[in-house]
């Protein structure tokens, strides 16, 4: 049937008629607020290129994280800026880490509200890098050992769920077993399977001061060129026993969150990145766009590609505006 019989218009006509056809959906349930820890008390500092976005002494991020819990969002993931960065990252793994007591923190508070942690060394690396270094490579199994102990020590302080993010080979199975051995068989593991070497974490870096001090992260992160290769990485993680797959960025990806959602059956979530987010951020500034339009046209955009959930900057503000 053509036109004019057929009239797709006529179930455009009105919002009521739209609802009724839409095809996706957003709820603040689909969201994974990220929130950034850091040393000290009453400290609340806005990161200059993400408005809205803070590094947060332990007394801050609970208040916040109360507003977060409040919007219905279910779940945030930490990022820990520590107080002496070295070469082995150890604060990554002590139990008197900053990520490890906020964690205490929380759950101390919310019992509710999931904490999510990443499980990354290039926060806490004096070289920036994400894993340990020789002879100036970062080294693929002497850090999965690292890793291993710094998701154990999340766990330890109460993680509701750990998320690699580091993209060496074999960590979500040194994690699954250091989890296990632990008695934590029952913490899942949100890998970060797919993540690209990409220009779009520059923000980020700004955030969790993670600047690479030499080179970049191209010998582990996935080349942006590359698809196939994703399903391949999601599949090895999979295999390895992760329990949720991320792709990450979001939005130049659409086509691998929607090839990784065809292809496997887990729950995919996708990484909505800082620069994705400060590109909005700035251009809404400016009075370019519309800021709150294109931001629930991202969120809506990822969802439709096959996100189950999404990891965003934007959490709040969005959930504030489904609730009208
Ligand atoms: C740590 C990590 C990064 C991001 C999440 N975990 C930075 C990186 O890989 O350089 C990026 C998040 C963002 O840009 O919002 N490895």
């Amino acid at each position: 049937m053509y036109f004019p019989q057929y009239r797709p218009r006529r179930l455009r006509a009105s919002e009521t008629i739209r609802r009724m056809v839409r095809e996706t959906t957003l709820s603040p349930d689909n969201f994974i607020y990220p929130m950034f820890v850091t040393h000290g008390k009453s400290v609340r500092k806005e990161i200059s290129s993400m408005p809205g976005n803070y590094q947060q002494s332990i007394d801050n991020l609970v208040k916040d994280c109360e507003e977060v819990h409040g919007l219905g969002i279910p779940a945030v993931i930490l990022f820990g800026i520590p107080e002496h960065k070295d070469e082995l990252g150890t604060e990554a793994y002590s139990d008197e880490g900053i990520v490890q007591h906020a964690i205490k923190a929380i759950k101390n508070k919310l019992p509710d509200l999931m904490v999510i942690t990443d499980v990354c060394m290039c926060e806490y690396t004096s070289h920036g890098h994400c894993g340990v270094i020789r002879n100036g490579q970062v080294q693929n199994d002497a850090t999965l050992e690292l890793l291993a102990k710094e998701a154990l020590s999340h766990a330890k302080a109460g993680a509701d769920m750990v998320a690699p993010s580091d993209m060496m080979d074999g960590r979500v199975g040194a994690i699954r077993e250091a989890l296990d051995d632990g008695g934590f068989e029952n913490t899942p593991i949100m890998a970060y399977a797919a993540k690209y070497a990409s220009g779009f974490y520059g923000p980020f870096r700004e955030a969790a001061e993670s600047t690479p001090q030499f080179g970049d992260r191209r010998s582990y992160q996935m080349d942006p060129s590359n698809s196939r290769e994703a399903l391949r990485e999601v599949e090895l993680d999979i295999e390895e026993g992760a329990d949720i797959v991320m792709v990450k960025p979001a939005l130049s990806y659409l086509d691998i969150i929607s090839r990784v959602k065809q292809e496997f059956d887990l729950p995919v979530a996708a990484y909505n990145v800082s620069g994705e987010y400060s590109m909005v951020k700035a251009a809404a500034k400016l009075g370019w766009i519309d800021g709150e339009r294109v931001m629930m046209e991202v969120l809506t955009s990822i969802r439709r590609a096959g996100a189950d959930m999404i990891l965003t900057y934007h959490a709040k503000e969005a959930a504030k505006l489904l609730d009208k």
